[in-house]
C-alpha cells in the first residue's frame, strides 16, 4: 500500500484529498461526516462577517448534460458564499477540530476590501483552532458587485496586499484561492506569493452561460425570467483546470498548490498531482456522487502509485511538469527525431508504410512520449 499522507505547509494530511469550498462543506454536521468517511481535509464553505448581505436565488445551478449518455459534463451555479450566520460557524468548526483533530480543517473566508475587516475575520476564526485558511479571491458572479471574490483576484496589486494583512493577523498557514478568469494566471498566483501566501488554490469557477431555454427564450438557470453568468465546473472545465495548476506550478515553486476543476475520479486526481498540486480539493464530483467516492479516489490513486512505484504523494508532485516546453523546441525536438528516424530507417530498410505508421503512432501520442 502507498502511503498517502502529506505534510504541505506543515499540514498533515491522512491523504490528499480535501472537499472544496462550496455546497459539500455548508455546515458543521457534514464537515464531521466528510471526515468520518476518510477526506483528509475539508475547505468550508465561504465565510463572511455579515451573512444578512448574503442572499441566494431558487434555481441557482444548471446542467450541461452529454447528448449520448447524459451524464452531467458541466455544471453551472449562481450560488454565493454562506449565507449561514458568522457566529454559528465559529460554533461549528470549533466542534468540528475536537471530534475530529486529525483531519485538516481550512476556513475559506472572504471580506470586503477593509483591512480591519480581513484582520477580525482572520482572528475570530483562527480561534475555533481550524489549521489554515483559504482566501477566496475568486468567486465569479454575485459578490464581484460588491468589490469582493473575483474583482479582487483579477487585480494583483490587491491580491498582494490582501494577502499581506491576513498573513500579518494568521497564525495558521494561508492559502489563496485563484480565479480563473483572467489570461495570466501566474501573474495573480505570483502576487499572492508575494504577499505572503504559503499555498495557492486553483481553479475557482469559469464564468459562462449554460444555454438558453428554447421554449421559453430564457437564459439558465432562470430566476423569475431572467439570469447572470455564473461559475461553471465539473469535468468540462478540467483540461482548463490543468494548465492553471501548471503553469502556477510552475510559476510559484516556492509554495504550494492545491488543484481542483472536474476532478471525479483518481485518475483526474493523479493529473493534478502530476502538474504540481500537492493536494486535490473535489467540488461538483461530490455534489453528483456523493461524499462515499473518497473511497474510490484514495483506492484508485494507491493503485496508480503502486503501477507507477511511487512510494509517497510528494514523489509524484509535479513529476510532469518537466515535459512542457516551447512551440519552437517541440519543433526542433520533432526535426531530430525524425532525422534520427530516417536514419535508422535506411539502415533498416524500411519501406515507407513503416515510416507513415510510425508518425502517426506519434501523432496519437503513443510513441515518443516522454
Ligand atoms: C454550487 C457551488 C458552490 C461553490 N461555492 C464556493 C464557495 O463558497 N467558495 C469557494 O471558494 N468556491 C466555491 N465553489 C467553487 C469550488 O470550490 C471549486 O473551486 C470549483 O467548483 C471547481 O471544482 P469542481 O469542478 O470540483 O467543482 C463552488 C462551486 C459550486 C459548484
Amino acid at each position: 500500500m502507498a502511503d498517502l499522507q502529506i505534510e504541505v505547509n506543515g499540514m498533515q494530511f491522512p491523504n490528499p484529498f480535501l472537499l472544496a469550498s462550496g455546497p459539500p462543506g455548508t455546515n458543521g454536521k457534514v464537515i464531521r461526516r466528510s471526515f468520518s468517511l476518510g477526506w483528509g481535509g475539508v475547505v468550508c464553505k465561504t465565510l463572511s462577517l455579515e451573512n444578512e448581505k448574503v442572499i441566494n436565488t431558487v434555481p441557482r445551478y444548471a446542467k450541461l448534460h452529454s447528448r449520448i449518455s447524459h451524464e452531467v459534463l458541466g455544471f453551472e451555479n449562481i450560488e454565493l458564499i454562506s449565507d449561514r450566520p458568522f457566529e454559528i460557524w465559529l460554533e461549528e468548526l470549533e466542534e468540528c477540530k475536537q471530534e475530529y483533530p486529525n483531519h485538516i480543517l481550512i476556513a475559506s473566508i472572504m471580506e470586503e476590501y477593509s483591512r480591519d475587516r480581513w484582520e477580525e475575520i482572520v482572528e475570530r476564526t483562527q480561534r475555533t483552532g481550524i489549521d489554515g485558511f483559504e482566501l477566496n479571491f475568486s468567486c465569479p458572479h454575485g459578490l464581484p458587485e460588491r468589490k469582493m471574490g473575483a474583482a479582487m483576484g483579477q487585480d494583483p496589486a490587491i491580491v498582494e496586499e490582501v494577502t499581506g494583512w491576513v498573513k500579518k493577523a494568521s497564525r495558521v498557514p494561508v492559502w489563496a484561492k485563484m480565479t480563473p478568469n483572467i489570461t495570466h494566471p501566474a501573474d495573480t498566483a505570483k502576487a499572492a506569493m508575494e504577499g505572503g501566501a504559503d499555498g495557492i488554490s486553483a481553479i475557482n469557477t469559469l464564468l459562462s452561460i449554460t444555454g438558453v431555454d428554447l421554449n421559453t427564450l430564457r437564459p439558465l438557470p432562470t430566476v423569475e425570467g431572467y439570469s447572470e453568468p455564473g461559475g461553471y465546473s465539473g469535468q468540462a472545465v478540467r483540461p482548463i483546470a490543468l494548465r492553471h495548476v501548471m503553469e502556477i506550478a510552475r510559476a510559484c515553486a516556492r509554495v504550494s498548490v492545491s488543484g481542483m476543476g472536474g476532478v471525479e475520479t483518481a485518475e483526474d486526481a493523479a493529473q493534478f498531482f502530476l502538474l504540481g498540486a500537492s493536494t486535490v480539493q473535489v467540488c461538483t464530483g461530490a455534489m453528483l456522487q456523493g461524499y462515499e467516492m473518497i473511497e474510490g479516489l484514495c483506492e484508485g490513486l494507491d493503485s496508480f502509485m503502486e503501477r507507477h512505484g511511487f512510494a509517497k504523494v510528494s514523489d509524484v508532485v509535479g513529476r510532469s511538469l518537466p515535459y512542457f516546453t516551447t512551440h519552437a523546441d517541440l519543433v526542433e525536438r520533432q526535426r531530430i527525431a525524425k532525422t534520427e528516424r530516417a536514419g535508422s530507417t535506411n539502415r533498416d530498410h524500411l519501406w515507407d508504410g513503416d515510416i507513415k505508421k510510425q508518425s502517426d503512432s506519434l501523432v496519437d501520442g503513443g510513441e515518443g512520449r516522454p
